[in-house]
């Protein structure tokens, strides 16, 4: 019984022309070693019992190849794997019913490779292709796929029998099946191949084959301007793709449908996205005709190709002065030189009070008695001495005048080094209210700087302002571009660009758009110290397709070489208007109220000192007067003229 099976078995080997012998391994190996990179086999083969496979694994092992034989295709396999090569043997009875499984899993797509053997020759008759354009005439094989065919018996080369190789594909889903000749396979000489290039240059010729594409444009227009280049500020991304993806399809001998819509996607509470990102992930269009933004929710749902536009959005501000955000008045000296001063003048009092006192003493004595008191009548108190260091040191002179050497020396002293002061501060001064300032770098000075703040009412800035995590962007936005919901801080390119000129305004706009109508509008010297500052964060935005798009590799590729001949750069420079360069400020500076602000707050203060003071005064002479009675006032009236001085010193200050 045994027996009987043995026999019968061996009779439907013998019956299958196509053996699983030394031969069939070999031709395995010389197609993975010419046509295939290094891969791992998994092959369908049928009529095989246990001895036979482990003779024929026994054979693959000997040739080194990594395998597996198994009678069905698992489904559940890594798609992206990109070692695996599936060999078939399509005179089994079960390779048509096993293809449609491949085919309803999209194993046919990039990067699996399938290699079908069949016998060529079936009762004599040289059958051709037919089998095989039957089977695949509405398969998924498109221009990713590797399909290989090896048909045997065809020829006969010197009397050994080769082997036929073609590959089959599709140009598009509504395309015939193409054939492409890959060489010969013979026992002794190998694979002679026709052609080595990879898949996506051989390919690259669609035919004519429809793509479909999507344009995102914010302003209907646009759709009137893609080629003239007129309003280059409106949608400047959508016009710089647009020929490009021409470019690519033309190159790939494409034709190319266009739809439009208004936004790049973005995903929706429910999860599904909208816009150009939402058709790709629907596969209504195959390739994106404008730039998007490489953001990691993207990733997966659609597909980025190599082709970047220079287009970014930022903060863009002219450097205020240094006045409006620093006080000014305490700049010119440093603090050491400040607290060196504050030292001197303690000094110089304290030699004063020293050398006035004993200059009053020794005036005192008799014989020099009558030529002192034409100056003095009465000792010079401490806060005499002040009121001339203050005088001095103010410019504002002072009545006291010393007759003795000490004294003079003390204030000659002091008049020079505050004559000294006076000069380099008075001169350092002019030189600081000219000065602008570069210490609004990062996003947080922006966020603390006196500037205010808007923005560009696009699409893709809305999204990213509402979406910003970080707490110093979360503030930007909600602390000054939108305050309590308040919805003025969007606006036009041209209002944003006009308010920078006018204002202390720092406006976030797409950086081609925005230059652009600086140059326009701007005079010279305007167009001088322009920052910017990026709290996106992005990369370029770069072109999208679908994901295991069957014409990637071909795009990706056509992309390059758009890249490489400079058509990029020809629309980049032709589009986006760098930033203008600065031919030298003019030499003066208007100064308004704003840079004068801490000397108003400094004279507001010294009069409302004086206020106190005087109040102060006035209390003071209502409770002596009161305590001590009115006789006893008299000898104080000595004193006041010295603090009617202090009030008005102070209220100048
Ligand atoms: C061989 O070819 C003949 C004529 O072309 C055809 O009638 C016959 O069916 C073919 N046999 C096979 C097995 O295909
Ligand atoms: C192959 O798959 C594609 C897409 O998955 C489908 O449209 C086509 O009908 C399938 N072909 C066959 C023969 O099952
Ligand atoms: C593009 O495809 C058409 C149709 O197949 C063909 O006639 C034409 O020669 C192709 N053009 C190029 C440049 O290959
Ligand atoms: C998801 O939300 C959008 C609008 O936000 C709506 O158009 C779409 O139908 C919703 N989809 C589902 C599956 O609920
Ligand atoms: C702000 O303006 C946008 C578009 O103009 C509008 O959709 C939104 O409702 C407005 N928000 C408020 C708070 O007015």
């Amino acid at each position: 019984m045994l027996l009987l099976a043995r026999v019968l078995c061996l009779l439907a080997v013998s019956a299958n022309v196509l053996a699983y012998d030394s031969s069939f391994v070999q031709l395995i190996d010389d197609a993975i070693a010419v046509l295939f990179p290094p891969v791992r086999v998994s092959a369908y083969l049928c009529r095989l019992d246990q001895d036979e496979t482990i003779r024929l694994s026994r054979l693959m092992s000997r040739s080194g190849l990594a395998h597996e034989i198994r009678a069905e295709v698992r489904t559940d396999r890594d798609l992206w794997d990109h070692r695996a090569l599936h060999v078939l043997d399509l005179d089994c009875d079960h390779a048509v019913p096993l293809l449609r499984a491949a085919n309803a899993s999209g194993m046919f797509s990039a990067p699996t490779r399938w290699l079908l053997l069949r016998d060529g020759t079936i009762g004599g008759n040289v059958t051709d292709e037919t089998v095989v354009e039957r089977t695949f005439r509405d398969m998924a094989v498109y221009p990713d796929s590797e399909v290989t065919v090896a048909s045997s018996g065809l020829e006969v080369e010197d009397g050994s029998i080769a082997w036929r190789i073609t590959s089959v594909y599709r140009p598009g889903p509504f395309r015939e099946l193409l054939t492409e000749n890959r060489g010969t396979w013979t026992a002794g000489r190998g694979v002679r191949a026709v052609d080595l290039r990879p898949t996506s240059r051989r390919r690259r010729d669609l035919g004519r084959t429809t793509l479909k594409s999507c344009l995102v444009m914010t302003d209907p227009d646009t759709i009137n301007h893609l080629t003239d280049y007129e309003n280059k500020h409106i949608d400047p991304i959508t016009k710089v793709n647009y020929p490009w993806v021409l470019h690519i399809a033309n190159r790939m001998n494409a034709t190319i449908e266009f739809r439009v819509t208004d936004s790049w996607g973005y995903r929706d509470r429910n999860g599904t996205w909208n816009g150009m990102t939402g058709m790709l992930q629907r596969r209504e269009i195959d390739i994106g005709g404008t730039g998007t933004f490489f953001i990691p929710q993207r990733i997966g749902v659609v597909d980025y190709v190599q082709l970047y536009s220079r287009s970014r959005a930022c903060f863009i501000f002219r450097q205020p002065l240094l006045s409006t955000v620093s006080n000014i008045f305490m700049l010119p000296f440093q603090r050491s030189v400040w607290t060196a001063i504050g030292v001197f003048l303690l000094l110089v009092l304290a030699l004063l009070f020293v050398s006035a006192k004993w200059e009053y003493r020794r005036g005192m004595s008799a014989h020099s008695a009558e030529y002192w008191q034409q100056f003095h009548q009465s000792e010079q108190t401490f806060s005499d001495n002040f009121m001339v260091v203050l005088g001095a040191i103010a410019q504002q002179g002072y009545s006291y005048e010393p007759y003795r050497v000490p004294s003079r020396i003390v204030t000659l002293m002091l008049l020079i080094a505050a004559l000294n002061l006076y000069a380099s501060y008075t001169a350092n001064i002019v030189a600081l209210l000219q000065s602008t300032t570069d210490s609004i770098k990062t996003p947080a000075d922006l966020l603390h700087s006196p500037l205010k703040l808007g923005a560009q009412d696009v699409v893709y800035s809305r999204h990213y302002f509402k979406n910003f995590q970080d707490p110093v962007r979360r503030a930007l936005v909600d602390e000054k571009i939108e305050p309590k919901g308040h919805n003025g801080s969007w606006m036009t390119v041209e209002e944003g660009v006009r308010r920078v000129r006018n204002e202390l305004f720092a406006f976030h706009a797409e950086r081609g758009a925005f230059y652009k109508i600086v140059q326009e509008t701007y005079l010279e010297e305007e167009k001088c110290g322009i920052m910017e500052i990026d709290v996106l964060n992005m990369l370029d935005p770069l072109l999208v397709m679908q994901t295991r798009s069957p014409y990637s590799e071909i795009v990706k590729n056509a992309a390059l070489t758009v890249s490489e001949t400079g058509l990029q750069t020809r629309e980049d420079s032709r589009l986006y208007t760098k930033k203008p360069e600065c031919h030298g400020r003019t030499s003066f500076v208007r100064i308004g109220l704003t840079e004068c602000y801490f000397a108003l707050v400094a004279v507001g203060y010294g009069a409302l000192l004086s206020l106190v003071v005087l109040a102060a005064e006035f209390l003071w002479c209502r409770v002596e007067g009161s305590m001590f009675g009115r006789g006893l006032t008299t000898p104080r009236s000595e004193i006041d003229p010295v603090d009617h001085e202090i009030e008005i010193e102070n209220g100048s200050a």
